[in-house]
């Protein structure tokens, strides 16, 4: 059933929330080590939002003895959320969402036995959905992102980091980051863009990719950059993607026209990460396969390990990142959807919790810690996003679960009820706004 919107107006109260995790601390950097695991709970809570920010947080009777509260009270909208847990909005770091169709033949082509890089190289993967973003219109193409993003919501995702990488010409990507552009305006959650004109060569650079790293440097980046396009450019860098070398070019490039970076790294293959930190990239993302010096390269750094177990879930890699050692190490850990449609038709980022609890020994607490606020570092939103506190966004994700372990530990079950997106309701199916 599509999500029916109420644009809230007027001020909004959460009363009787069962669990609230507001997910303050008094530091400003990611969380590390044990401080993942700090959800700053509050029983009976409640919070004030007006003008799409927060305005007040607390618990239900310090909101209903608040002279503001009691004036204006038939003029607040009220949402009683007796048997729900509210926390901030999903901050999702990482998504694809630019693209037309789904890969239905790479998916059986892996049931039987293919890899995720053999169906790539025999003319499946990242480049079989190139064809159809070229040739699509630019409405075309922003309509699917906004199903995409609809349905990133609707799990409880209110903040999304979005690509383009399916074009890979300079047209079809700037049409890419456009086609983003247009479904955020529609959105009423808030989007972060991202060029990924360095997700492969185009079979048509095949035989000279130097020529395609000299477009992507020379044309798209600076391009994107003139037209504001994009906040970040990121970079494949791995087997059948981009060599270190170039994609350091890349970094550079992005980093000279004033983007932030973040690259997709040791997915397949591991590649040291000694020089892409020294470019200090807000994120790294997958890092499937790091080994112990790369984990204590970036506990030391300030770059964001974004892990997205959905894309080992879906390829059937049985090897997932090693989140337990990379938390314990002391590097700041995020969680995201890759939501794409080659290695993570995922939308759900209750099941990312489920998978970084079962198959990479997060715990609940840390799995929500990893979804919110540093995912909103992994975007260099922290001030605005990923917790709940006076004055940052009115970004909100309501559950129908009394306990917020439950959302890691219910498998498939989707328990979102509906989120609050710069002030704005959008209620999944059942509204409980009185
Ligand atoms: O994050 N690894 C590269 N990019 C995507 C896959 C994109 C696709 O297969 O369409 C990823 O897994
Ligand atoms: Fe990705």
């Amino acid at each position: 059933m599509p999500p029916s919107k109420e644009n809230l107006v007027r001020p909004v109260l959460l009363v009787n929330i069962a669990q609230l995790l507001t997910l303050r601390s008094g530091q400003s950097g990611p969380r590390r080590g044990s401080q993942l695991r700090e959800l700053g709970l509050i029983e009976n809570g409640a919070v004030l939002c007006g003008n799409g920010k927060i305005i007040s947080v607390g618990t239900t009777s310090q909101a209903l003895r608040d002279p503001w509260i009691k004036r204006n009270r038939t003029r607040v909208a009220e949402i009683d959320c007796s048997g729900k847990v509210v926390l901030p909005g999903f901050v999702d770091a990482h998504t694809h969402p630019a693209f037309l169709e789904p890969r239905l033949i790479d998916f059986e082509r892996r049931i039987v036995g293919a890899t995720y890089e053999e169906i790539a190289v025999s003319g499946g993967g990242i480049r079989s959905s190139v064809d159809t973003v070229r040739r699509a219109k630019r409405k075309e193409l922003a309509d699917s992102v906004l199903r995409g993003l609809r349905g990133l919501a609707s799990h409880g995702t209110t903040t999304v980091e979005a690509k383009s990488g399916y074009g890979l010409s300079l047209e079809a990507e700037l049409k890419s980051l456009e086609a983003i552009r247009s479904a955020a305006l529609l959105w009423p959650g808030t989007v972060v863009p991202t060029l990924l004109g360095a997700h492969v060569v185009p079979h048509e650079l095949q035989d000279r990719p130097k020529e395609y790293v000299q477009l992507v440097c020379e044309q798209m980046i600076p391009t994107a950059a003139k037209r504001k396009l994009a906040r970040f450019v990121d970079v494949f860098c791995d087997r059948g993607a981009f060599d270190e070398e170039d994609s350091l070019k890349i970094m550079q490039a992005g980093r000279h026209h004033g983007f932030r970076l973040r690259v997709h790294i040791s997915q397949l293959t591991r590649t040291s990460l000694e020089r892409l930190l020294a470019l200090q990239p807000t994120s790294l993302d997958h890092l499937d396969h790091v080994n112990d010096e790369d984990i204590s390269l970036l506990a030391r750094s300030e770059t964001i390990a974004t892990l997205v177990p959905g894309a080992n879930y879906f390829l059937g890699v049985r090897h997932y990142p090693p989140a337990r050692k990379l938390i314990d190490a002391g590097a700041a850990v995020a969680l995201a959807t890759d939501y794409n449609p080659g290695s993570s038709p995922v939308s759900s980022m209750p099941f990312v919790l489920s998978l970084a609890s079962t198959q990479m020994r997060m715990t609940p607490a840390e799995g929500i810690a990893a979804a919110t606020i540093n995912g909103a570092h992994s975007l260099g939103l922290a001030s605005r996003k990923g917790s709940i506190e006076p004055g940052k966004d009115a970004d909100l994700a309501l559950f129908d679960l009394s306990d917020h372990r439950e959302i890691a530990y219910w498998v498939g079950k989707d328990s979102s009820s509906a989120v609050i997106a710069g002030g704005e309701l959008i209620t999944h199916p059942n509204p409980a706004v009185s």
